[in-house]
């Protein structure tokens, strides 16, 4: 069987480890061959590939990013649509698909799946976001990073009494705010699911700064302030039409200074949080993924994805990923915010 691996949507710590573990395992176990698309969905409509055989994956389970490229394009776009891609397919002599992506890809998958192609997935977010598995890889790597940027910036934050914001990933949800904020000592984590006003906020933040403490505050970008007449919420979209995201952590941090009286100073850690070395847990949790995929292919269980339950890798079908984000639980937030203050 030839199959050819996609990773698609924002790139996260661990996609080459699963690219190398379904390589290893098929080619060695399987007796399969692979390509990779390059660049997502646009490498699948373009019939854009390159070789992937046991030597191209040599070494790269360390590797941050993906040696195939990522993009965002949504494969039923321009150039694209099922009987096209199926045509690409069998004109590069390609049997299966693995598609590595999060909720927009593994959407796309199903929905080609549906129309008679043969894919499998791996599910993919920094965010960890997606139901149907209980963590995706990524997101290790992320809260080890943004903890350690919280660290840094206590110390400095202690060193001047300033109250230090530090804005992280997470458009939809706080996962990533809740780990690393309980990781840090965080005295306030605001996320998305949890509407936290302003007053709450600055109770907090005073409470840390009488005990002597600088203020921590962990933002997630997709929070919002808990006042109608806000006009610090008012995002806009951007150039793309999207929704304009980031920037919380800079808005907030005047607001936590006019109210409490504290010099408050933020930070946005951004896409520091994708980049670099995956975590050993990441690669670990990747290489299994990847490997699974090889065998969800050779079972030709088309429509499937692997998955994390608990301590063992199985296999489950797209629509439990898709079925609504998973977002933090209101006893998880309660259970942080008894230590906040
Ligand atoms: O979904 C993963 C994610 O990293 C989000 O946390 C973040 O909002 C978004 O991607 C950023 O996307 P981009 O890299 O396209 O700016």
């Amino acid at each position: 069987m030839r199959i050819g691996i996609l990773t698609s949507g924002g790139d996260c710590p661990g996609l080459n480890a699963v690219i190398r573990g379904a390589v290893l395992k098929g080619t060695e176990i399987n007796g399969q061959e692979f390509v990779g698309f390059r660049d997502g969905w646009r490498g699948v409509v373009a019939g854009d590939i390159i070789d992937l055989p046991r030597l191209a994956v040599r070494g790269i389970a360390k590797e941050g990013g993906t040696i195939i490229g990522t993009s965002r394009t949504n494969p039923f776009e321009g150039e694209g649509g099922p009987e096209r891609i199926q045509a690409t397919l069998d004109r590069l002599g390609i049997d299966a698909v693995i598609a590595i992506g999060g909720e927009g890809t593994l959407a796309a998958a199903k929905r080609l799946t549906d129309a008679g192609l043969k894919i499998v997935g791996v599910p993919k977010t920094i965010d960890n976001d997606l139901n149907g598995t209980d963590y995706t890889f990524g997101f290790d790597t992320a809260i080890e990073i943004a903890t350690e940027a919280m660290d840094r910036l206590r110390t400095t934050g202690d060193s001047h009494s300033r109250c230090m914001v530090a804005e992280v990933m997470g458009r939809h949800v706080g996962w990533i705010a809740l780990h690393s904020g309980m990781a840090a000592g965080a005295h306030a984590i605001l996320i998305p699911e949890q509407k936290t006003s302003l007053e709450q906020i600055g109770a907090w933040v005073r409470s840390a700064a009488d005990r002597g403490r600088a203020p921590l505050v962990v933002v997630a970008e997709g929070w919002v302030p808990n006042h109608a007449d806000d006009a610090h919420s008012e995002r806009g979209l951007d150039a793309f039409g999207r929704p304009r995201l980031g920037g919380i952590g800079e808005r907030l941090a005047p607001m936590i200074e006019e109210l409490t009286g504290i010099e408050t100073r933020a930070t946005t850690l951004g896409h520091i949080q994708r980049g670099g070395v995956p975590t050993a847990y990441d690669r670990v949790l990747a290489t299994r993924l990847g490997m699974a995929s090889s065998d969800l292919a050779q079972d030709e269980a088309w429509g499937n994805m692997v998955s994390l339950r608990g301590t063992e890798i199985e296999r489950v079908g797209f629509e439990e990923a898709l079925t609504a984000l998973k977002t933090v639980p209101q006893h998880r937030y309660d259970e942080a915010a008894m230590l906040f203050g």
